[in-house]
């Protein structure tokens, strides 16, 4: 649908097909309406923001300006994090740490495709976590999904909040360099800036992760991350000087460029 066409079905409550099945008759309310909602986007609002909500992986998301709004890059992130999880055997929950969980969307969307998910999804935003909270329990999920207000970085340099290690560690960083972040589209621009900022170089919280990861992770337990065009050699390098992964290979989008990260952790770890 283009963005009228999202509009109007939203104001009108009724499928695309509607809008060209009649004649469209809005009352003067939803006139009033579609004028401010028109006028929010010619100022540079998003239209997810606008409308509310937002789809991620065929879910419906409630959305505004306290959360990023999922990506579909993000949605790969998520469906290989599915595959990989699906070939693991044993009886017992999975354990999934989500950082920096926004509107709960990543969190969200493996609880409904993995029955045995237990997730627990961290974010430094108290209004983040409201929105995520808010939307795991549309979903019913809520009981599966451990919400904690916190810096990952706090947290990663303590110990496991949630005793035993976790079979994936699974995140969306902010990752566009401090100095970018001005010349973003005007519409990125009114998205949380703590959502973005992915500090000096734009590798801040790989470093943090990639580096206090292993600790937090089972043995073979998978880290899957989403980085930004261009970071993958970075990134990469980062791995190599850590020892306490294996495997560490990078999956393409749909534009060819290499989008998610994903590494081992080792077997032992000597002298963590
Ligand atoms: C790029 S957004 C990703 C949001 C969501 N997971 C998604 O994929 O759409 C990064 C998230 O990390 C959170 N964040 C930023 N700094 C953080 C920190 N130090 N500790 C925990 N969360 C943080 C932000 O509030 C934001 O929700």
């Amino acid at each position: 649908m283009n963005e009228t066409e999202l509009i109007l079905t939203s104001i009108l409550n009724c499928p695309r097909v509607d809008l060209y099945a009649r004649e469209l008759d809005l009352s003067m309310e939803q006139k009033d309406r579609y004028d401010r909602m028109l006028q929010r986007r010619a100022n540079g609002e998003p239209l997810q923001y606008i409308l509310g909500q937002c789809d991620f992986m065929g879910i419906q998301l409630d959305v505004d300006a306290r959360v990023l709004i999922p990506r579909p890059e993000t949605e790969l992130l998520v469906e290989l994090a599915i595959r990989e999880l699906k070939t693991l055997r044993f009886g017992r929950p999975l354990r999934i740490l989500d950082l920096g969980t926004g509107s709960g969307n990543v969190a969200i969307a493996l609880a409904q495709f993995i029955d045995r998910a237990r997730i627990t999804s961290v974010d430094i935003s108290s209004e983040a976590i409201e929105v995520a909270r808010r939307n795991a329990a549309v979903h019913d999920v809520e009981h599966r999904i451990h919400f904690i207000r916190e810096d990952m970085v706090h947290l990663l340099q303590h110990d496991n909040p949630d005793g035993p290690p976790y079979d994936l560690i699974i995140s969306n960083p902010p990752y566009i360099k401090t100095s970018h972040l001005a010349s973003l589209p005007r519409d990125v621009q009114r998205e949380p800036v703590i959502a973005l900022d992915g500090g000096e170089d734009g590798l801040y919280f790989y470093r943090q992760i990639i580096e206090k990861g292993p600790r937090f992770l089972e043995r073979r337990g998978l880290l899957l991350m989403e980085i930004g065009d261009g970071q993958g050699p970075a990134i990469e390098e980062i791995f190599h000087k850590n020892k306490y992964y294996s495997n560490v290979r990078f999956e393409k989008d749909y534009t060819n460029i290499d989008r998610i990260v994903a590494a081992y952790r080792k077997d032992v770890l000597w002298g963590i």
